[in-house]
């Protein structure tokens, strides 16, 4: 039998289901010391804002049970740093390069957005690779609004999504919060707003307090939850938002396993994404996809069109 793993997402080809998430591969270059990283579906980048960002200051991670929790604030070279430098890294792997967009106000969006589109015609002139798709992070605090996500609030969403849809051609994912109100109702508006695929979804809002200090542990009082804990919920968030729009899901919360991906993938998903999991097997990316494949042979699986969205 033949097995295909390989999926597209508004006209980019995955040659596997498995893309590294954005925060936890960095640009790959720490990871290629392990496999090839052409064996990748794809890599997300470490996110990127309009003008680099030092992270936050205090604790960064804490292991929680079965997860982590994370506090880096978007630490990132800026976005014109990494046109000009590890994006050409990027892509001279074969692998599909996801440029993940963070940003504090629709302003900073709109311009970060605008330079990758400068960016992706400067490339097509001179006959160079560029990033294939922009992942566009709106968990991100809304500073100019008392720092609430714009993620939580569909209306505030959709001005951060309209206003980088407009000024950019780039194939277009949203990242979407599992704070959201109501994650039908997200997905549903990307979908309207011209969004090419969903990405679902980013950490969920948590707390560890240091009993012995009397205090929490990270700076911010608050850290994102990720790992096995969220993966149930994650799923039933994948599977609401499958269901509420046409365009491509790529879904992602805690996948240690092919057989996690395959519930993802049965629930709708057309891609997934591995995060924390790349911190417990250096290796997991080369290893999700040779273990996929065994689980399709043993069911008989050819393609993942035949499962996809089944439950
Ligand atoms: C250390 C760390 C850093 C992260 N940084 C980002 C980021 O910069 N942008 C983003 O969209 N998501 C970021 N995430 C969220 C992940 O991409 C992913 O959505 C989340 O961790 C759930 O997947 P997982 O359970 O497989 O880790 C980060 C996660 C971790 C653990």
């Amino acid at each position: 039998m033949t097995i295909s793993t390989s999926t597209e997402i508004a006209g980019v080809r995955f040659k596997n289901p498995f893309i590294m998430a954005s925060g936890t591969f960095g640009f790959g270059k720490e990871y290629a010391r392990f496999y090839d990283l052409s064996l990748l579906g794809g890599i997300s980048s470490k996110g990127l804002t309009l003008h680099p960002k030092a992270g936050n200051k205090g604790n960064r991670v804490y292991e929680t049970a079965a997860g982590m929790m994370n506090s880096v604030g978007l630490e990132n070279p800026g976005v014109e740093a990494f046109l000009d430098g590890e994006l050409d890294r990027m892509t001279s792997w074969d692998t599909a390069i996801l440029l993940n967009l963070g940003g504090g106000s629709v302003e900073d969006y709109r311009e970060a957005a605008e330079r990758i589109e400068a960016d992706r015609l400067a490339r097509i002139r001179d006959n160079r690779r560029g990033a294939d798709m922009i992942e566009l992070n709106i968990s991100c605090p809304n500073v100019k609004e008392g720092g609430i996500a714009f993620g939580i609030d569909t209306g505030e969403a959709r001005k951060v999504v309209r206003a980088v849809r407009a000024v950019t051609r780039m194939p277009l994912a949203v990242k979407l919060s599992p704070g959201a109100k109501d994650i039908a109702e997200m997905a549903a508006m990307c979908e309207g707003e011209g969004a090419d695929a969903v990405s679902l979804v980013n950490t969920f809002t948590a707390m560890k307090i240091d009993i012995r200090k009397r205090k929490s542990v990270f700076a911010n009082g608050y850290a994102g939850l990720s790992g096995p804990a969220i993966k149930p919920i994650a799923l039933r968030l994948v599977h609401q938002a499958a269901k509420a729009v046409k365009i491509p899901v790529i879904g992602m919360g805690g996948i240690s396993s092919a057989e996690d991906a395959v519930e993802f993938i049965m629930a709708g998903a057309h891609a997934v994404q591995v995060g924390t999991y790349n911190f417990v097997n250096l290796r997991a990316g080369a290893e999700l996809e040779r273990d996929l494949r065994a689980f399709m042979e043993a069911e008989g699986i050819s393609s993942l069109d035949e499962i996809r969205g089944i439950v």
